[in-house]
Formats: structure tokens, C-alpha cells, sequence
């Protein structure tokens, strides 16, 4: 028999894709513009795309479990040695590899709200005792002191910086006051790190249970191949590393998560681009009335909807092709809301102008 709790666990909800939204609407998939996961919408640089072509000649092959060059470039990325990285198919796994690491059943969790919904679900897996954090009134996220508060017995802290949904980031004084607090392993989820510029992977060797993790998902555009790493002090590192599957990143992904970490200029310039746009939309978006944006510092904005519900909007974009979140009732969110991700020029053009017909 199975673990009957597991019937009462809900399944991740990962919005709308492409495909399903273009047979149900009649939109071709082409004119479809996704904004609902945060991925990079530009393209990837040409030697990216020749690394994931050579490599699927390899494919018959298994790939090297150490991966040894993926974490020597990740070194020379982070300014941490290869003994403080761990690496696996994507921060989501990571994050599943830390909950397998240190949760023994009815171990405190503690998860400030509203977050991205895997900690939760990661840590009933392993049947530990959650305690969520709710913010106050209005607010977005609760005070530091609440959250230290909650975490000095805890086992596990999962922090989000910037947060999933929204796009506030936590200051390093802060992280450290949770971290300096506790014996729990505090998790820094820095998966859209690269928006914002500032880490704290610079304390991983100081602070003994300072974990942070990573994506190649947003910022580097690789979210169809997953592949996510952890930095740590040397001794929780290996153990990552012990317990994840040996193969667990196919070669074309290392290969092109390799070739990345190569183009950092080009990066760097899309970043430019995607930070310019996040403010003009940001800006488009509150002089639409009924719609209540907060600033951000990630490649996505968490809009508060006053004028109309989270169903008639969505209803109402997806007719006309467009997909963004709809994070309403997420725990600590109050009222409906919607996580937009920033797209193109173009693409937030398009998204503009529907949402001007429909409120405007
Ligand atoms: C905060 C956060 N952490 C982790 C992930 C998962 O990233 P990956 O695609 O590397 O598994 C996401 C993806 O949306 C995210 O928003």
C-alpha cells in the first residue's frame, strides 16, 4: 500500500501551457505569448545551440556523474571551489535533495508566505511539520524578526531572494539574521539571482548552514534541459552530491549550461533588456485602472487586481492568446493576483493593449 497521505497531497499547479491554451482557444501557437513561467524569452546565443548539437551526437552515451567541468565553470562563476557545489536537474531538484537530506518525519519546516509552492510540497513528502510565517495586513512578507523568531527550533528555513511571486529580495543583514539565529540549514532559493546582481553565496563557507541555490532555468534560458545547482560548505555540498542520481544532468544539458557560463556578455546585454522592459511595464501597468503592480527585482511582476477577478482576466487573455499566472489564493496572498512574467518588447506590447481593452 502506497502512503495514504500522499491522496491528500494537491499536485503542482504549473499554470497554462502553450499548446493546451492554442487547442482550446484557437489561437495558432505561434501568436501565443507565454508569460506564465519566468523563462528567458530571447533567444539563446549561437554557441549554446552548437554545443546542444554536437552533444546529441553523444546521446548513446552516458554522461561523466562527476561532472567536473560544469562545477570548474560554476567555480570560476561563483568565486567558490568545486568541493561548495552541488549540482542537479534543476534548483527544483536541489531543493528535493536538501528536504531528503535533513527532514526526518514531524521536523519543523518553516516557510515564510506567500513563497513558491515546492517548499511546501517538498516538505510534506517527507512528512515534516510546516510553519508558515504569514505577512501582516498588506503586506508582502513578514517582518525579519518573525521569521528568525520561527526558525530558532526549526530544522529546515526555506527563504526566496527575490521572491517567487513577488519579486522583493531580502538584504544580506537580513539572511544572516535568520541564519546567525538558528542550528536549522537555511535555504537562500536565489533562482532569479542574476536580475538583481547581489548574493549571498559569499557566506557559504563562513556560515556552516547557509545553503544557496540556483538556476540555469531564468536568466540563462535553459529551463527546457533543467539543470540547477546548490553552493554550500564543503561537507552538506558532498552530500548533495552523494545522494543525487549519478546522471541526473543529460550531456546536451551539461554541455550547454558549459557553453553559457561561456557568454556572459551576451547574457549580461538581454538582462539590459529584460530590466528595461520590466520598467516600462511596470510603469504601463499601474496607469491601467484596476490594476495594482509592486516594483520587483526579478524578470516578473506580481499584479494586484482591484477591478475585475483573477478568472474574467485570465478568461479574457487567453482569448486573446496571452498567458500569464494567475497566483491568486496562494497562502499569504490576499485578493486576486496575477504573476506576469517580463516578455519581449513586443510580447508586452501585445499584453498591454489587451489589458487596456479589457479594463480600460
Ligand atoms: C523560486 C524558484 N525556485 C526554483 C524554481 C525551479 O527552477 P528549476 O527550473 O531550476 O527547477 C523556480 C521555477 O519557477 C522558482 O521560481
Amino acid at each position: 500500500m502506497h502512503r495514504l497521505s500522499l491522496d491528500y497531497l494537491e499536485s503542482y499547479d504549473a499554470g497554462e501551457f502553450p499548446e493546451d491554451i492554442s487547442a482550446r482557444y484557437g489561437v495558432p501557437r505561434e501568436e501565443i505569448v507565454n508569460l506564465n513561467s519566468n523563462e528567458n524569452p530571447y533567444p539563446l546565443p549561437k554557441s549554446v545551440l552548437r554545443a546542444i548539437e554536437e552533444e546529441a551526437r553523444l546521446a548513446s552515451r552516458y554522461p561523466n556523474p562527476s561532472y567536473a567541468e560544469l562545477k570548474r565553470r560554476l567555480g570560476d562563476y561563483t568565486g567558490l571551489g568545486a568541493e561548495n557545489i552541488a549540482v542537479a536537474s534543476g534548483a527544483g531538484e536541489l531543493l528535493s535533495l536538501i528536504c531528503t537530506l535533513f527532514l526526518e518525519p514531524l521536523d519543523r519546516v518553516v516557510i515564510p508566505l506567500p513563497t513558491y509552492t515546492m517548499y511546501a510540497f517538498l516538505a510534506m513528502l517527507r512528512d515534516a511539520s510546516i510553519a508558515y510565517v504569514e505577512p501582516p495586513g498588506e503586506e508582502l512578507y513578514p517582518p525579519v524578526e518573525e521569521i528568525a523568531g520561527a526558525s530558532r527550533d526549526a530544522k529546515l528555513v526555506f527563504l526566496c531572494s527575490p521572491n517567487n511571486p513577488t519579486g522583493r529580495a531580502l538584504e544580506e543583514d537580513e539572511v544572516l539574521e535568520v541564519v546567525e539565529g538558528t542550528r536549522a540549514a537555511v535555504v537562500v532559493d536565489e533562482a532569479y539571482y542574476e536580475f538583481r546582481g547581489r548574493s549571498v553565496a559569499g557566506g557559504v563557507e563562513e556560515y556552516e548552514n547557509l545553503i544557496v541555490v540556483r538556476s540555469f532555468s531564468k536568466f540563462f534560458g535553459l529551463a527546457g534541459l533543467r539543470v540547477g545547482y546548490a553552493l554550500a560548505n564543503a561537507r552538506i555540498a558532498s552530500l548533495l552530491e552523494k545522494i543525487r542520481n549519478p546522471f541526473c544532468i543529460s550531456r546536451i544539458a551539461e554541455r550547454a549550461a558549459v557553453a553559457a557560463l561561456g557568454e556572459l556578455e551576451y547574457y549580461t546585454g538581454v538582462r539590459e533588456k529584460i530590466l528595461r522592459e520590466r520598467e516600462r511595464l511596470l510603469g504601463e501597468l499601474r496607469r491601467i485602472p484596476g490594476l495594482r503592480p509592486y516594483p520587483s527585482e526579478a524578470n516578473f511582476l506580481l499584479v494586484k487586481l482591484l477591478g475585475i477577478t483573477a478568472g474574467e482576466l485570465m478568461e479574457g487573455l487567453y482569448r486573446r492568446g496571452i498567458i500569464v499566472r494567475n497566483v491568486s489564493g496562494l497562502p499569504g496572498l490576499r485578493g486576486d493576483h496575477v504573476r506576469i512574467t517580463v516578455g519581449t518588447p513586443e510580447e508586452n506590447s501585445r499584453l498591454i493593449s489587451a489589458l487596456e481593452e479589457l479594463l480600460g
